[in-house]
């Protein structure tokens, strides 16, 4: 089990690893408000899709303990300035549907205990927070164990972003699996992807996988694609933000020029999240909505301008891999294997 823990919430203060100064500093950010929680989601202080969801529930306690203290009473001002809230933290940022789906269910419980007392509702809330959480844990914990049993003994792996700790309340999804594998003795060694701009790969998946002492080397993105032509690569594991019904899963860009590196040279390319990031909704990869990041992103790095002045950019933060890409999606519940829609309707069923 990993010690690193994204965040801890106690008594109106919600403290989360500040991943925007790792490796360099550990400190904590931390929240006593639920606009600075939205500021934590949009700057990146905590990302990853499981983490944000989390976040956002947390924040939810905090929205209601400032609420509950300036309705005095008034309910039904109460519940409509907590739709507010939970609809500002909704749009902290777009593509990861852990965020909609912790949402969601915060509103569900408000809207169950609307008639309860204050002490009721607000332990109602404060539960709903820590189950989430908790329950991400466990299906981190579950990820890994149905993943490994895809990993070779000795594999040599290549992953993207930060899909481990950080990214989410247990030891992660793509990276549990790692993990797991290390843990069981299984001798494996991981290429960790550098993953610009934001260097969640170099920066953070580097660092986790140095505190566990997993064999592992960071590469830049575009070093990928030779190992993957020269066969230094066993298996490819990657987190999603939202996979739609159909399987296609938006993860973190250049992702889906690691699925068509993969399909070119038979690489097994699996795709590891919990349910919670399934869109159930959403029919095909298309209907995802892509965050697109500030130019800052690319023209600058650690401050330093590295673009000219002026110069125009694209940042798209996400992209969607196509499920003919995919040979799996390890989920908490087990692995599906294509036809994709299909595994995903049982568990839509199963989960309902
Ligand atoms: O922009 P980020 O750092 O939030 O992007 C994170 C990813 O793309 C991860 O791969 C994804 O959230 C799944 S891992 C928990």
């Amino acid at each position: 089990m990993s010690k690193i823990i994204s965040m801890h919430y106690e008594q109106g203060v919600l403290k989360l690893i500040d991943q925007r100064k790792l490796p360099g500093e550990f400190v904590y950010f931390e929240c006593r408000t639920y606009r600075e929680v939205e500021f934590a989601i949009k700057d990146m202080v905590v990302r990853g899709a499981p983490a944000i969801g989390a976040t956002a529930a947390y924040g939810a306690i905090l929205a209601a303990r400032q609420f509950m203290q300036e309705c005095a009473g008034d309910r039904k001002s109460f519940l409509r300035k907590m739709e507010k809230a939970l609809d500002f933290l909704n749009c902290s940022r777009p593509t990861a549907v852990n965020l909609m789906w912790a949402v969601k269910k915060m509103k569900d419980c408000l809207a169950e205990n609307r008639d309860a007392s204050d002490d009721t509702l607000m332990a109602a809330v404060e539960q709903l927070a820590h189950d989430i959480f908790n329950e991400d844990r466990d299906l981190c914990i579950s990820m890994g164990k149905h993943g490994n049993t895809l990993v070779p003994e000795g594999a040599v792996i290549l992953t993207h972003c930060n899909t481990g700790a950080l990214a989410a309340a247990g030891p992660g999804t793509a990276l549990a699996v790692i993990r797991e594998a290390h843990n069981t003795g299984k001798k494996i060694q991981v290429y960790a992807d550098e993953t610009r701009p934001r260097m969640q790969g170099g920066r953070l998946t580097a660092w986790e996988l140095m505190q566990e002492g997993i064999p592992s080397k960071l590469i830049v993105d575009s070093t990928a694609a030779t190992l993957i032509r020269d066969g230094k690569i066993d298996l490819i594991l990657v987190g999603a933000d939202r996979i739609a019904s159909n399987g296609d899963a938006a993860n973190k860009i250049g992702t889906f020029m690691l699925s068509v590196l993969a399909k070119t040279y038979n690489v097994p390319f699996y795709v590891v999240a919990p349910v919670t990031t399934i869109d159930f909704e959403m029919e095909k990869g298309d209907e995802i909505e892509i965050e697109e990041r500030d130019a800052s992103e690319i023209t600058h790095i650690n401050g330093i301008q590295t673009a000219p002045e002026g110069m125009e950019v694209y940042n798209p933060a996400f992209d969607v891999t196509p499920q003919e890409n995919i040979t799996a999606i390890v989920t908490d519940r087990g692995i599906i294997f294509p036809p994709f829609n299909e595994g995903i309707a049982q568990l839509k069923e199963s989960v309902q």
